[in-house]
C-alpha cells in the first residue's frame, strides 16, 4: 500500500512536470536548453531567422533529423544554423522531439498562418511555413543536397509548370514519391523524399500551393 502511494506521490509529481520522461519529453528539454526558438517557430512562437518547424516531423525522418542535427553544413554548406556539437543521446532526443511535430502546434495557435493571409499570399505561405522550402528552396530553386538522389539533389520545381498539368502537379503534391529513384540502384534510398501532402494539408491548401508553385515558372516567349 504505502510503497504504491509513493509511486503514484512520484508519478504525480512527474506529471505535474509535464508527463513521465521520455525521449520526446527530454527532446523538449534539449530543444529549450540550446534556445532553438531564437531561429525557429513552433506554432505561434519563435523566430523566423531559421525554416518554421510546426511539420517538421511530417516532411523529414528523425533518422534525417538526427543527421542534419549532426552537421547542418554537410547538407547546406552555407547555413546559418549552428552545429550545437551535441552528444548522441541529446540528439536523438531531440530529433524524437521534432519528429512528433506535425502541425498540432497551429491550432493552438488560434489556426495555420496561411488562413490569415490575403488570399493571393497564400500558397506562398503554405510553400514556406509547411516547409516545402527546406527542400526544394527558396522560390523553388532547389539546391539541398539529398545523397544518392538522380543528380545528388532534390530537383527545383520552379520549372515544373513546363513538365506537369495543374491536375498532374496536384496529384504529385497530393500523393508524394514514396520510393524515389536512386542514382546509384545498389545504393541506400535519399533520406529526402516527397512527402504525401494529402496526409497534412486539406484539399484546397494543395491547390493553393500548387498555384504558386505553378507562378514561378519564369515567363517563356509564348506567353507574348
Ligand atoms: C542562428 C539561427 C539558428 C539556430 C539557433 C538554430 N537553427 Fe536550425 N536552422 C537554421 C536555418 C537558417 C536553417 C535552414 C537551413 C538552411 O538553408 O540554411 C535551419 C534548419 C533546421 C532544420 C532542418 C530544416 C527543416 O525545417 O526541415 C532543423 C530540423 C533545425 N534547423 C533544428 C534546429 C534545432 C533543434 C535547433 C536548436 C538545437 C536549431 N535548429 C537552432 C537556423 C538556426
Ligand atoms: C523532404 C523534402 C521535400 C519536401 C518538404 C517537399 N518536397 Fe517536393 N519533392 C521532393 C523530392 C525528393 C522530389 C522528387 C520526387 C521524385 O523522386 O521523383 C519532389 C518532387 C516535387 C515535385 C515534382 C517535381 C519534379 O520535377 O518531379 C513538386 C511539384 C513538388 N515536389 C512540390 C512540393 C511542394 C509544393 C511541397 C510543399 C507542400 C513539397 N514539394 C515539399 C522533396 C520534398
Amino acid at each position: 500500500m504505502k510503497h504504491g502511494a509513493l509511486a503514484l506521490a512520484v508519478f504525480a509529481a512527474a506529471c505535474a512536470k509535464g508527463g513521465p520522461s521520455t525521449p520526446e519529453s527530454r527532446g523538449r528539454g534539449v530543444y529549450a536548453t540550446y534556445d532553438c526558438k531564437r531561429c525557429h517557430r513552433i506554432g505561434a512562437e519563435g523566430g523566423d531567422t531559421g525554416p518554421d518547424l510546426t511539420f517538421v516531423g511530417f516532411r523529414k525522418s528523425p533518422e534525417f533529423l538526427a543527421l542534419w542535427l549532426k552537421d547542418p553544413a554537410a547538407w547546406q554548406p552555407n547555413t546559418l544554423m549552428p552545429n550545437f556539437k551535441l552528444n548522441d543521446e541529446a540528439r536523438g532526443q531531440l530529433a524524437a522531439h521534432l519528429g512528433t511535430l506535425k502541425g498540432e502546434a497551429y491550432r493552438g495557435a488560434g489556426g495555420a498562418p496561411w488562413d490569415k493571409v490575403e488570399p493571393a499570399k497564400r500558397g506562398a505561405e503554405i510553400y514556406r511555413r509547411a516547409g516545402c522550402v527546406t527542400c526544394h528552396g527558396e522560390g523553388g530553386k532547389g539546391g539541398y543536397t539529398n545523397l544518392n538522389a538522380i543528380g545528388g539533389k532534390v530537383p527545383a520545381v520552379e520549372k515544373a509548370r513546363e513538365g506537369f498539368s495543374r491536375e498532374e502537379l496536384v496529384k504529385r503534391i497530393s500523393d508524394g514519391v514514396a520510393h524515389p529513384v536512386k542514382a546509384d540502384p545498389a545504393g541506400p534510398e535519399p533520406l529526402l523524399k516527397m512527402p504525401p501532402w494529402k496526409e497534412a494539408l486539406k484539399a484546397d491548401e494543395i491547390e493553393a500551393v500548387a498555384d504558386y508553385v505553378l507562378s514561378l515558372a519564369p515567363a517563356s516567349k509564348e506567353d507574348w
